[in-house]
């Protein structure tokens, strides 16, 4: 049987199991998807040995998404981009790395009929999440991309990097009073910690959509913010999860899987 996993640390919580069976079963393939439990010093000795045993694929996870890259035979152009791997593709000799996450948000921006292009972004972060979805988000021509995070440095850095692939202005997160955004989306990992940043008030325009990466508990403090500050409509990341699951799956079967089913299955377990 073709196995798969997610590999990661910690990863018993991982819902990339559940999401792949789920999609294995509708789209009829037989194939395994486990989670695996990997530490970061045993990550390249791992990934030799399940080559060598014959393992098919995997989904990456924290804390190996930028370690891995350099673990890889080839990588993709959009993972080079984004600076991190979270797809593993066999070859004869080695893996390949890709990344889903940043088509992930975009097919789940689509599915909710959140517009991207003509419209004034911000990017809440600058860690690995946030680098992932520029250039996606990006090559939809927002009227502007603002990346903002507590300190200005990590922005600054990104905007020169990604110049070239549209307009990305660099920014804290405290320095937005004036501006006004069609949409926000929360790409910090803030959440994990219970807490929202501080963001200068009043930059929801009338009618702003507030996106969250995160989903289920690590979600709350963005949500509560966005109602706070009235947004019209607030989005959790469990869709983008599903679409960059979905887009996995694809790259390695071939077929591509009905997210909605999948999400609505997800939802419905809590
Ligand atoms: P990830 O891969 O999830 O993006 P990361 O690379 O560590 O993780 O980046 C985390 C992002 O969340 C950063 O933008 C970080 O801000 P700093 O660069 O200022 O550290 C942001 N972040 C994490 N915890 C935060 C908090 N408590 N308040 C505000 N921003 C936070």
């Amino acid at each position: 049987m073709d196995r798969y996993a997610v590999i990661g640390q910690p990863v018993a919580h991982s819902l990339s199991p559940r999401i792949h069976a789920l999609f294995a079963q509708q789209t009829q393939q037989t194939l395994s998807y486990e989670a695996l439990e990997v530490s970061p010093e045993s990550l390249a000795d791992t990934l030799k040995k399940l080559h060598a045993d014959g393992w098919r694929g995997f989904n990456i996870t924290l804390p190996h998404k930028l370690a891995v890259a350099a673990l890889c035979e080839s990588v993709s152009e959009r993972a080079q981009l984004a600076g991190a791997v979270n797809t593993l593709i066999r070859t004869d000799s080695g893996w390949k790395g890709d990344n889903t996450d940043g088509v992930g948000l975009i097919r789940d921006l689509k599915n909710q009929g959140i517009a991207v292009t003509g419209k004034r972004v911000l990017l809440l972060g600058a860690g690995g999440a946030a680098r992932g979805v520029i250039k996606p988000l990006l090559d939809e021509k927002p009227a502007e991309l603002t990346l903002s995070n507590r300190n200005p440095w990590k922005p600054e850095k990104i905007a020169v990097e990604f110049k070239a692939h549209g307009n990305i202005r660099p920014a804290t997160h405290l320095s937005l009073r004036g501006d006004q955004f069609d949409l926000v989306i929360n790409a910090t990992s803030a959440g994990h910690d219970g807490v929202m940043p501080r963001v200068s008030a009043g930059v929801l325009a009338k009618g702003c959509v507030c996106y969250d990466l995160s989903y289920g508990k690590a979600h709350a403090p963005f949500a509560a913010w966005a109602q706070q500050q009235n947004a019209a409509k607030i989005a959790d990341g469990l869709g983008m999860l599903v679409e960059q699951a979905a887009t996995s799956f694809e790259l390695w079967r071939g077929v591509r899987p009905t997210t909605i089913t999948a999400l609505s299955e997800l939802r419905k377990a809590g």
